[in-house]
């Protein structure tokens, strides 16, 4: 972590001439890790774009040379989720876009992507509008956004179309929780995901059931808890858990691309592993909070357990850290954000007396990567190239910005940190870069931190000193339909297409459901009849298929060649363990006799490998 700015005074934007003598940059001996890899390579930076990767590169001289030996060289990190000046509760942030990008880049992220958030009933393209100009003129790094979808109307939906196709915006939150502000019900929920798969957006979700936590928080406040402890209390796991698999199967009827931000539950998380194992395009989302903080959680002290408190809670299983950090190894979550949203003490007081009035969130966007690396790398859960997908690649694929961010490659933008293993430092308030007063890290030691941070090919932390200037970054337009997602939104759409069933001249039409089968063992416990809506003499019949019913578990697929799942190819046939109609007592029902072991889970359709 970088040593504290000398001063708060925003530094104004350099003029590009004076800018030149830091333009061409040499970044000798280090080992350039990708999500994919790591190789022994210099990499050479001119005007802001990577120009070459390799060894023994011929450069111009007057090159400004810094020595990676015994470093890393990454890509810059990808806060996935920040609140910078956002109104909120009656307050607004501490940090604002130039405090809250300098902190950024003094822990090596050198992008992040805010929220827009329209109050109820307002424009969305005019609350965008209100975004960039707080955004463009403070920004130390670049951006991109997501806009939140608070309300639901024909004219949201225009607008979310104009906002993919002109504003570079191409992922839109829902708020599961936050009734009477933000929430969304579940028929708005399920138009919301449909939109989305129109446009080619990715749908987020926090993920929280917001009518359950207003009736708890009724009761808790009557009961007389006030306090911070509150809050978890009106929202435990399960809470989540509950809107997490709800979620899942809305946007799973319509195929839409789902993504549940800053889950803190391991329950949730656990769950969201099991959806994606059954074929569902879904990703999920942690914060550096959720990932090395819930033993410190003191609600001895009411300011402590304010400071804490944001939402979904941090939970108080001491395990759950560390459980987190597993499923993030393992690829059962993929990406990490901050949900860096800070209020001071004083405006946290504002709750005092009523824990539902604390402004909820935390810090997370300088101490993410340095945290990741203590809690991921050095304790042995993951490598260096699994840190780099989880903190810039996947988010930079998911959000469509590969391989301009989220890679060291030729062509891609010059962000990138040199990274030294052997850095510590100990986080403390005394010496963060946020404008907020406390620090939910305090005390917790990294091994490991930025040494340099080049943004845009310019040096903006050197030799650990930051030098952020304000209004630097740029707006960084995000197209809709990322190949990284639409490519398995596609191939999954091609398994569930509509599958006629021809007999005797009969023809039935099977609906796929997308819904993974579970099957009823029968009493010989060999066997599954599924019955399907009836069919009449002779005429096509779309069968609404039951419940129980999805016809992926027809498409027994051999491998592919490299032994993962067959996406395309299919064994479907109708043979002898389908009943021949003709001994159908019943002319008017048709059964399918599908086998099955007791209890099995039959594979869903368009399971993938965790390469998607
Ligand atoms: O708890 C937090 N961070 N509140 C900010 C709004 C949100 O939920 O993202
Ligand atoms: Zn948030």
């Amino acid at each position: 972590m970088a040593a504290r700015a000398q001063s708060t005074t925003p530094v104004r934007k350099v003029p590009i001439h004076l800018q030149s003598a830091q333009n061409r940059l040499l970044i000798k001996n280090g080992k350039v890790v990708n999500g994919d890899g790591i190789q022994d390579a210099d990499v050479y930076i001119e005007e802001g774009i990577i120009k070459q990767v390799g060894n023994n590169l011929i450069v111009p001289g007057g090159s400004r040379l810094i020595d990676a030996r015994g470093k890393y060289v990454i890509p810059g990190g990808i806060d996935t989720h920040t609140h910078l000046q956002l109104p909120f509760m009656g307050t607004t942030t501490a940090d604002d876009f130039y405090t809250g990008t300098r902190a950024a880049l003094a822990g090596g992220t050198t992008t992040i992507i805010d929220f827009v958030i329209p109050s109820k009933g307002q424009s969305l393209i005019e609350a965008y509008k209100q975004w960039r100009e707080r955004a463009d003129e403070k920004v130390a790094c670049d951006y991109a956004l997501h806009v939140a979808v608070t309300w639901w109307s024909p004219e949201v939906q225009q607008e979310m179309e104009e906002l993919c196709r002109d504003h570079g915006i191409n992922s839109f939150k829902m708020f599961m929780a936050y009734k009477d502000l933000w929430q969304l019900d579940d028929t708005e929920l399920f138009e919301a995901f449909e939109r989305c798969k129109q446009l080619g957006a990715v749908a987020q979700v926090h993920a929280e059931n917001g009518d359950i936590i207003k009736e708890n928080c009724k009761k808790l406040l009557a009961a007389g808890v006030t306090g911070p402890e509150g809050h978890e209390m009106s929202r435990p796991e399960e809470v989540e858990a509950e809107a997490v698999n709800r979620a899942c199967v809305l946007a799973n009827q319509v195929n839409c691309p789902l993504y549940i931000v800053k889950m803190t539950g391991a329950g949730s998380a656990r769950l969201l592993a099991d959806k994606r194992g059954q074929g569902l395009i879904v990703y999920g989302e942690v914060t550096a909070a959720a990932l090395a903080t819930a033993a410190q959680c003191d609600m001895g002290s009411w300011s402590h357990g304010a400071a804490y408190l944001t939402s979904p809670p941090l939970r108080p299983d001491p395990e759950t850290p560390q459980i987190l950090m597993d499923l993030l190894s393992s690829d059962d979550l993929q990406l990490t954000g901050t949900d860096h949203c800070t209020f001071s003490s004083a405006q946290k007081e504002m709750g005092k007396g009523d824990f539902t009035k604390i402004p909820n969130g935390v810090n997370g966007v300088e101490e993410r990567m340095s945290l990741i690396w203590e809690k991921g790398v050095v304790s042995g859960k993951m490598d260096p190239t699994r840190f780099v997908a989880v903190t810039s690649m996947n988010a930079a694929k998911i959000f469509n910005m590969y391989p301009k961010k989220g890679c060291i490659a030729v062509g891609s933008d010059a962000d990138i940190v040199i990274w030294d293993p052997k850095l510590e430092h100990t986080i403390s308030a005394a010496t963060h870069h946020s404008a907020v007063d406390f620090n939910i890290f305090e005390g917790i030691t990294c091994r490991g931190g930025p040494e340099y941070v080049i943004a845009n090919g310019r040096v903006t932390v050197d030799e650990g000193q930051v030098k952020a200037v304000q209004g630097y970054g740029s707006f960084i337009p995000t197209s809709p339909f990322a190949p990284f997602v639409y490519e398995a939104v596609t191939e999954r759409e091609k398994v569930h297409q509509l599958i006629k069933v021809e007999r005797e001249g009969r023809i039935v039409a099977v609906r796929n459901t997308m819904v993974p089968v579970v099957p009823q063992a029968t009493s010989n416990g060999e066997a599954l009849e599924l019955n399907l809506s009836s069919v009449n003499g002779g005429e096509e019949v779309v069968a609404a298929a039951d419940h129980h019913f999805a016809s992926h578990q027809h498409f027994t697929r051999p491998p592919t060649s490299s032994g993962g799942r067959n996406m395309q190819d299919t064994t479907f046939s109708l043979s002898s363990e389908y009943p021949n109609p003709a001994d159908e007592s019943d002319n008017k029902r048709s059964t399918i006799r599908v086998k099955a072991p007791p209890g099995a889970i039959l594979p869903a359709c368009g399971s993938r490998s965790n390469t998607r």
